[in-house]
């Protein structure tokens, strides 16, 4: 059987409505019959009354002359064939045709009504036993009355059609309203479809539905269990990584001022100071990684609303970054602009959205080849406040636009990097409900990166 709902249910609804009409029906067509059964045979039964009362004796035989009204009770719309016959005891046909078939004598004046065939049709017919009294002696006659059953057959009809097609109209109202009513009443299901379908990987609220039903709310309770045993163990996985970037960076940074002092020694041998070079850029490194890798679980923690948020004006933040990132500016010949104008309110976490600024800035500074131009810039409409950074660089090609912003993900491995600034970008904006929109520089030249947050209103 199919596995659709409303299939399965129509299946439960239709087989045993449709053994009822079926029975019920037999039952109404028997009563019907019985019925137009007793309208035909009453007929009969008065026209062979009325020809046995025409039986007399004339000149010592037995006589008898059919009267015209004997039949013309019988006169109907359907053409219906009318037979008789009289016959005596001894088998001698008085009146009407011999074709009737003979059945045994019943007792007098007890009509005897029964179904029989004659000349290929169906018929039904009466008997009726009359004893006719000859000097002391009876001698029973018998009139037989016979009638084509189109009158009957169209009786019953009408009898019993009527309620059959109610019926069936009453099956074919209740499947409509199964499906109608099915549709309605799998709406809130399809709501729970959506709201699960539609979910971002990380987002662990509870599924909410208005007005569920009795029967899915243990569904979605169960589901909602279910996420919520995920955000335990997704918020367990978080705070062992920041946790573990945490523990790092102490030995990190003890290891690098070790390093640095014992390259301070004097007559080192060169190979020696070599091995100790590399081994303080690759402690950088490390110390680099743990510090993104805290930045990424608080930036999470914010997005799952575990941060105090507070009114934070952009144009100040990005003002220190850009002081912050002059220096490293000059350093690669870069010309570091800012355009920072009126006030750019938001709410959010001040820490993490000047490490926002300060990823996309450091990205263009770092991307951006010696004699480029890295513009930080904010921007503010009545309801918008938005901070770009653009510069003419090599840019992103465009297959991996849609993947920067994937933890480790690297476009290219030329320089230094932990492939974490953007997707802490995406998680910082995320937590402050900032929309970011990439796409290339003026002339298609570098990278134009905007981040587009609430703007926040004056209490
Ligand atoms: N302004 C830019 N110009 C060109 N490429 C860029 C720019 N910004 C980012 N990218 C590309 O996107 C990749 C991902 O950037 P992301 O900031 O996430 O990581 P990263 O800079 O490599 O490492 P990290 O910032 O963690 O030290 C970079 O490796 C780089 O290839
Ligand atoms: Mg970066």
């Amino acid at each position: 059987m199919s596995n659709s709902l409303r299939i399965r249910l129509l299946w439960w609804l239709l087989v045993p409505l449709a053994l009822y009409v079926f029975v019920t029906g037999k039952t109404e067509y028997d009563n019907a019959r019985r019925t137009a059964d007793l309208v035909q045979d009453n007929q009969l039964v008065a026209s062979a009354r009325m020809i046995a009362g025409e039986v007399e004796w004339r000149d010592g035989f037995l006589n008898v002359d059919v009267p015209p009204a004997a039949l013309e009770i019988f006169a109907s719309p359907y053409r219906d064939q009318v037979f008789y016959s009289v016959r005596a005891d001894d088998g001698r046909l008085l009146a009407g045709t011999p074709d009737l078939p003979a059945r045994p004598l019943l007792a007098p004046d007890v009509p005897d009504s029964y179904d029989t065939q004659l000349h290929g049709q169906r018929v039904r017919a009466v008997d009726l036993v009359r004893l006719m009294y000859d000097n002391g002696a009876t001698r029973p006659v018998r009139v037989t009355v016979g009638k084509t059953v189109r009158s009957r057959d169209a009786m019953t009809q009408q009898l019993w059609r009527p309620q059959l097609v109610r019926q069936l109209e009453m099956i074919a109202l209740a499947v409509a309203l199964v499906c109608i009513g099915l549709t309605f009443e799998l709406r809130p299901l399809m709501k729970v479809k959506d709201e699960v379908a539609d979910r971002d990987p990380m987002q662990l609220e509870p599924i909410r539905v208005e007005r569920l039903h009795t029967e899915l709310r243990p569904i979605v309770d169960a589901i909602n269990q279910c996420i919520a045993r995920l955000g335990v163990q997704v918020a367990a996985q978080r705070r062992f990584i920041a946790d573990a970037a945490h523990q790092l960076r102490t030995p990190l940074t003890l290891l690098g001022t070790q390093l640095q002092f014992a390259r301070q020694q004097e007559g080192l041998n060169p190979a020696l100071d070599e091995a100790l070079a590399a081994m303080h850029r690759s402690n950088r490194s490390m110390v680099g990684l743990t510090n993104k890798l805290l930045l990424l679980a608080q930036a999470e923690a914010a997005d799952n609303s575990q941060l105090a948020m507070e009114g934070v004006d952009l144009v100040p933040l990005a003002m220190e970054v850009v002081e912050d990132l002059a220096l490293l500016a000059q350093a690669r010949e870069i010309d570091l602009g800012a355009e920072l104008h009126g006030a750019a309110p938001v709410l959010g976490h001040r820490g993490l959205l000047q490490a926002l600024i300060a990823n996309l800035a450091e990205n263009a500074i770092r991307y951006t080849g010696s004699g480029g131009h890295v513009t930080v810039a904010l921007s503010a409409t009545t309801d918008t406040v938005t901070v770009s950074v653009i510069d003419d660089g090599p840019g992103i090609p465009a297959e991996s636009r849609s993947r920067v912003f994937e933890p480790f993900f690297r476009a290219s491995n030329d320089t230094e990097g932990t492939g974490l600034g953007l997707a802490i970008v995406r998680e910082i904006a995320d937590a402050h409900h900032g929309e970011i929109t990439l796409k290339a520089g003026e002339g298609g030249k570098g990278v134009d990166i905007a981040v587009t947050f609430p703007r926040a209103t004056p209490k």
